[in-house]
């Protein structure tokens, strides 16, 4: 055995820009639970925000700039959690940089903006780019996802997905409930069907009366593929209850529903039941999804495929904008909005 091949394996050396609520959760879980990475370089535009942030990462250091983050000998790759407006550029510079990058969604503000991230990265001659879209690492997804590619399902027919947050911010529109919020299973479409949706129709049912003022809530899009799969996403995000995530496959030889926890079943002398809470906050929900997708990214990055299976890549961000952006058009639309999506590069 070699020196080199004796050597321990280094750990992945982390540059994070941008450290409020998501990066924040990132610093700590790539500081405390995620095997072989550890962060080296933080920045934030409030630069007290890194400082604070830095102090709970052993070993890091803050600079000023995302641009001196991804320059830094010290960081082989790069995370992205900063507002969604300055993705663009800050992932066509990891590109330039030949720096891995797992980027927060969205990819970009629009679909166009998208684009030429895909476009980069094609042009650089290598897949770099891993997109934030962790529900493709929730266990439930996954198992709904190995029965559809074992073909036990048969041919899917229908997707029926439900998505409820206990409230939202003051000055949610019916626009952030797209770009927010049926994002995430614009990209469940493409994740477990392989195939985009072609056209979204809005469905506007009487709104609850506990709906924020100028909010149509709950909503409904209809979404279809080209192979003829209609998928139903039903968005309610001011019930006053828990957060949930539910999913159905409805396919030719059966169904399969996903995000029905049961939780714990006690059998005691004070009581036998089964269930659990359902919190308010998304975050409990989705833990262990977000904790197994950065750990699937720095083992990419280790052996240097640089983006995980399964994981969401430029393309992925690409189609969740164009599709997000036929939804925008839909909510004041008679009828589907076709989306309209490039060619994709060879
Ligand atoms: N995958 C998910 O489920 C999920 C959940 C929440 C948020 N997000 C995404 O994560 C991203 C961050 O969201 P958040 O909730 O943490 O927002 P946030 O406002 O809490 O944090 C953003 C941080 O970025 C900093 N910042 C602003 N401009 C910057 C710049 N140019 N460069 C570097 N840092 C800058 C801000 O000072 C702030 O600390 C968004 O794109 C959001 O869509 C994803």
């Amino acid at each position: 055995m070699t020196a080199e091949q004796s050597a321990p394996p280094q750990d992945i050396r982390v540059g994070i820009i941008g450290v409020g609520r998501m990066g924040a959760d990132h610093v700590e879980r790539i500081s405390r639970r995620t095997k072989g990475a550890r962060i080296s370089v933080i920045s934030d535009y409030l630069r007290e925000t890194a400082e604070a942030v830095s102090a709970t990462a052993p070993g890091s250091r803050v600079v000023d700039t995302p641009e001196e983050v991804i320059a830094a000998d010290d960081v082989d790759a790069v995370l992205i959690a900063s507002p969604g407006q300055f993705h663009r550029e800050q992932v066509l510079a990891c590109i330039a940089a030949g720096k891995p990058v797992l980027c927060e969604k969205p990819l970009a503000m629009n679909s166009a903006d998208a684009f030429d991230v895909v476009r980069a990265e094609h042009e650089a001659g290598r897949a770099s780019v891993s997109l934030g879209f962790m529900r493709r690492f929730d266990a439930g997804y996954g198992e709904l996802k190995d029965a559809l590619e074992a073909g036990d399902l048969g041919a899917p027919l229908l997707l029926n997905c439900k998505h409820r947050n206990a409230s939202v911010l003051p000055g949610f529109t019916d626009t952030h409930m797209v770009y927010d919020s049926a994002v995430h299973e614009i990209d469940a479409i493409s994740f477990f069907l392989e195939e985009p949706a072609v056209s979204v129709q809005t469905v506007m049912p009487r709104s609850s009366e506990k709906a924020p003022e100028g909010l149509h809530d709950p909503l409904l899009f209809l979404f279809r593929t080209a192979s003829g799969t209609v998928i139903t996403d039903e968005l309610w995000v001011s019930t006053d209850a828990g957060y949930e995530v539910r999913t159905e496959l409805v396919g030719s030889l059966g169904a399969a529903t996903i995000g029905q926890e049961t939780g714990m079943v006690t059998t005691q002398q004070t009581g036998s039941r089964w269930g659990g809470e359902v919190p308010l906050d998304f975050r409990p929900r989705f833990v262990a999804a977000y904790d197994a997708e950065v750990q699937a990214w720095i083992a990419a990055v280790a052996d240097g495929s640089f983006v995980a299976p399964r994981s969401a890549t430029a393309w992925d961000g690409y189609v969740a904008a164009a599709v997000c952006e036929a939804a925008e058009q839909s909510l004041t639309a008679d009828g589907p909005v076709e989306v309209a999506l490039q060619n994709r590069p060879a």
